[in-house]
């Protein structure tokens, strides 16, 4: 089945699909400099949280990669601007300062062992893609113990893009429905268009096309009218930063598809790896929600749709935990009460049944 490849690491650099022009056109650009990788992460060429943190790991070895440092005391230099280039990018996705604090974690591990620069740069590369790599194993992982949820036949609504171009594996909500839907389970995907950026419209309904996944659009205010049908079996998202108590950062619009689902008892899950997590928050009040411009409201593709008045665009919503039917993890699957099960996840205790 067809999965989307939205970053590489190549020899002559990080090459990335650019996600904006999708689904028109499918351009990719070669970086050769971390400053573009930032760029490209700021402006969304790439997107969607763990996809964020894949890119920032590749940033950074591109950072070292390309250094003029001659000893390790001017590489360390670079090394602490490098980082905090990438981490002023977006502030929601965690998953970005997960891959920073590991690129960190390892050059202080390589910096520490050896001063051989001609060691270190490939090491951290290496590292980098390892992060790449994971992240395919991780989603599959998910996929396995979220299919368990999905119904045998029937609908299952998402919400923005999930997929493998938010994370560069198989995607989290969409792993879990594309290893339902290989499983056999006849799967129907509702997708909300994902109002202003539409990554609804645009990349989740390319991916579930390309990959022969039965699907319909709809726009974000038709997620009532669909949920009170009765025919929504189940609803699967992604995240953006999950606190320790369950409280999940989502794409704008999420909170209203949970409530509205609690409201007609269709199960609400999010589905995240463990590197989403972010213990040291004990609630979604402090996740810090990213304003993007507001010409993404006002405006689509360079076309002005309002007149020119203020608008806002909180990029993202924070969902209650107990609106959260389960989370479905690489590790295995929490429910509530989910300071304890995320602790537990977290901690590395074994996987549980997936039902
Ligand atoms: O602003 P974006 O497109 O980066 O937001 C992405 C989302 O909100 C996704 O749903 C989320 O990151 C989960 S990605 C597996």
């Amino acid at each position: 089945m067809y999965v989307a490849q939205p970053i590489e690491w190549t020899d002559r650099g990080v090459v990335m699909l650019d996600q904006r022009r999708l689904p028109a056109e499918e351009i990719s650009y070669t970086y050769t400099d971390y400053r573009e990788v930032a760029k490209a992460i700021r402006e969304m060429v790439i997107r969607g949280a763990p996809a964020i943190g894949v890119a920032a790991a590749m940033g950074v070895a591109l950072g070292v990669q390309k250094s003029t440092a001659r000893t390790v005391k001017e590489l360390e230099t670079e090394f602490t601007v490098i980082c905090e280039v990438l981490a002023q990018t977006r502030p929601t996705a965690v998953d970005l300062f997960w891959a920073l604090e590991r690129m960190k974690r390892r050059f202080a591990q390589l910096t520490g062992a050896s001063a051989d620069l001609a060691h270190i740069r490939p090491a951290l590369v290496a590292e980098a893609q390892e992060v790449h790599a994971e992240k395919k194993a991780t989603d599959e992982a998910i996929g396995r113990f979220g299919a368990e949820y999905m119904p045998r036949e029937g609908q299952v609504m998402t919400q923005c893009n999930a997929g493998a171009l938010a994370t560069a594996g198989i995607g989290t909500a969409l792993g879990v429905i594309r290893v339902a839907f290989e499983q056999g389970r006849k799967i129907h995907v509702l997708v909300p268009e994902t109002r202003p950026y539409l990554q609804g419209a645009r990349l989740t309904a390319w991916e579930l096309y390309r990959g022969g996944i039965p699907l319909t659009l709809i726009t974000d205010n038709m997620v009532g009218h669909f949920l009170r049908s009765g025919k929504v079996a189940a609803i699967v998202t992604g995240a953006d930063r999950v606190a320790a108590n369950g409280d999940t950062a989502n794409k704008i619009g999420t909170y209203q598809i949970a409530v509205l689902a609690k409201e007609n008892n269709v199960p609400f899950y999010i589905a995240a790896p463990v590197s989403t997590f972010d213990m040291s928050i004990a609630s979604g009040e402090q996740i810090p929600i990213e304003e993007r411009t507001a010409a993404e409201v006002t405006h689509f593709q360079g076309v002005r749709i309002a007149p020119d008045v203020p608008a806002a665009h909180p990029a993202f919503d924070v969902t209650p935990n107990r609106y959260i039917s389960a989370i479905f993890t690489e590790r295995g699957v929490a429910k509530a009460p989910y300071t304890e099960s995320l602790r537990e996840l977290v901690q590395g205790a074994p996987a549980k049944a997936a039902r």
